[in-house]
């Protein structure tokens, strides 16, 4: 008896002739919980998860649908997550959306099957190339919009439509009222698209979004540049740590550990944020003696410190500091000796802290080039007991 409408991004990709990612949206309109259940039993599928929106999560074999019933939103403040309540058809759930090409909806129903509707002009909006929002005060109520409009207008590189735009620029200061979790969801989405992470970056740097989440996130147009190629074969933990290191080169300590408190992102993110702010002081102060340093002295430098940090300052320095960052982490952070422990044990050097030490200038030695072979580390070995 529902009348199920596929939804959202599954529409707007379709009518964009792209590939877009596999999710598929439908809402229903006269639905409750028990239909979901129902459609679970019929297709042979389980409902997986289910949300204070009157959302679940339909998983049948390899693929997953989210249902959600048709609904209606208020938000109680600037910011804050909406109350919602069932919407009696579809046009009125399509206006709560954020932008116009996100507002269309495809029935599923047999007697309308694959009629559009689309109150808002969303598929002259795709033609046109504009990201417009539906009313006033849309990034007012949830913030998380204009980092969704920066996305989206970077990804299928559209403009924003004038009204939009002025919207956002007088909403961004209720960026501050979002809660860490959904700030850090919002840029983790963007670290998760490198080819186009630049653009929204520079959008919301020129929006002052950056600095409402915190006035020391910098966004620096030629670090970005390179971010695509430096992160697109690292996994998602680390490109997050390499784009929230890239926001916060030249932060202070202290502005670091705010950013922390600010986004509360998890321990490799928190360690990339609170070292890219050492870093960024020895990449920028010793860019000189970066270079002049042997490599021994460079990875005792660099040992203690987060890769993505890491990978953040190489991706703001100038070409010899950078190539010199890069060999570190692709040559010597991880370089394997050929002796182990048990293998100085047995040449006489004592157990204990000695056996670190004596690691230690092996390694060394194999980063300067000192040795290079099981039998160099061996003669160096030997030498260290003989002392
Ligand atoms: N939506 C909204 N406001 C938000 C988040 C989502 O109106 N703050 C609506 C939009 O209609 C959007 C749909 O919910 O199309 C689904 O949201 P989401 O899954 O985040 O985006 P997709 O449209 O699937 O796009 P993407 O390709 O970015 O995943």
């Amino acid at each position: 008896g529902a009348e199920p409408y596929l939804v959202g991004g599954a529409v707007r990709d379709m009518l964009l002739g792209r590939a877009g990612n596999a999710d598929l949206d439908i809402s229903l309109v006269g639905a409750d919980m028990a239909t979901f259940d129902a459609i679970a039993s019929l297709t042979d599928g389980a409902v997986t998860k289910r949300s204070q929106f009157n959302t679940a999560r339909l998983a049948l074999g390899e693929m997953t649908i989210d249902l959600a019933m048709a609904r209606l939103e208020k938000y109680p403040s600037p910011g804050s997550l909406p109350t919602v309540r069932p919407a009696d058809s579809m046009r009125q759930d399509l206006a709560r959306r954020d932008f116009s090409i996100n507002a269309m909806a495809v029935s599923l129903s047999t007697k309308s099957w694959g009629e559009l509707l689309d109150p808002h002009e969303g598929r002259s909006d795709i033609g046109a190339g504009l990201i417009r929002a539906l009313h006033a005060a849309s990034f007012r109520d949830d913030p998380t919009r204009i980092f969704r409009a920066a996305r989206y207008a970077a990804r299928l590189d559209m403009t924003l439509e004038t009204e939009t735009l002025c919207w956002i620029l007088d909403s961004t200061r209720f960026i501050a009222r979002l809660s860490p979790e959904r700030v850090r969801n919002e840029l983790e989405l963007i670290f998760d698209e490198p080819e186009s992470a630049s653009a929204a970056m520079r959008l919301l740097d020129a929006w002052d979004a950056l600095s409402e989440i915190h006035p020391s996130l910098r966004y620096d147009a030629r670090v970005w540049a390179r971010f695509a190629s430096e992160t697109s074969e690292l996994g998602r933990q680390e490109r997050a740590g390499v784009g929230y290191a890239t926001l916060c080169l030249g932060a202070s300590d202290a502005d670091a550990i705010a950013v922390v408190a600010r986004l509360r992102p998890n321990a490799p993110s928190r360690r990339a944020i609170r070292d890219a702010a050492k870093l960024s002081r020895i990449a920028a102060s010793e860019t000189v003696k970066v270079s002049d340093r042997s490599n021994s002295e460079l990875a005792s430098l660099l040992d203690p410190l987060s890769e993505s940090a890491i990978r953040g300052a190489a991706l703001s320095s100038a070409d010899v500091a950078r190539r010199r960052f890069e060999e570190y982490l692709s040559r010597h952070r991880h370089l394997k000796l050929h002796l182990t422990g048990d293998d100085l044990i047995r040449m006489g050097i004592q157990r204990g802290p000695e056996v670190g030490r004596a690691l230690a200038r092996l390694r060394s030695a194999r980063i300067d080039g000192d040795a290079t072979t099981a039998e160099d580390e061996r003669a160096l070995a030997r030498r260290l007991t003989a002392n």
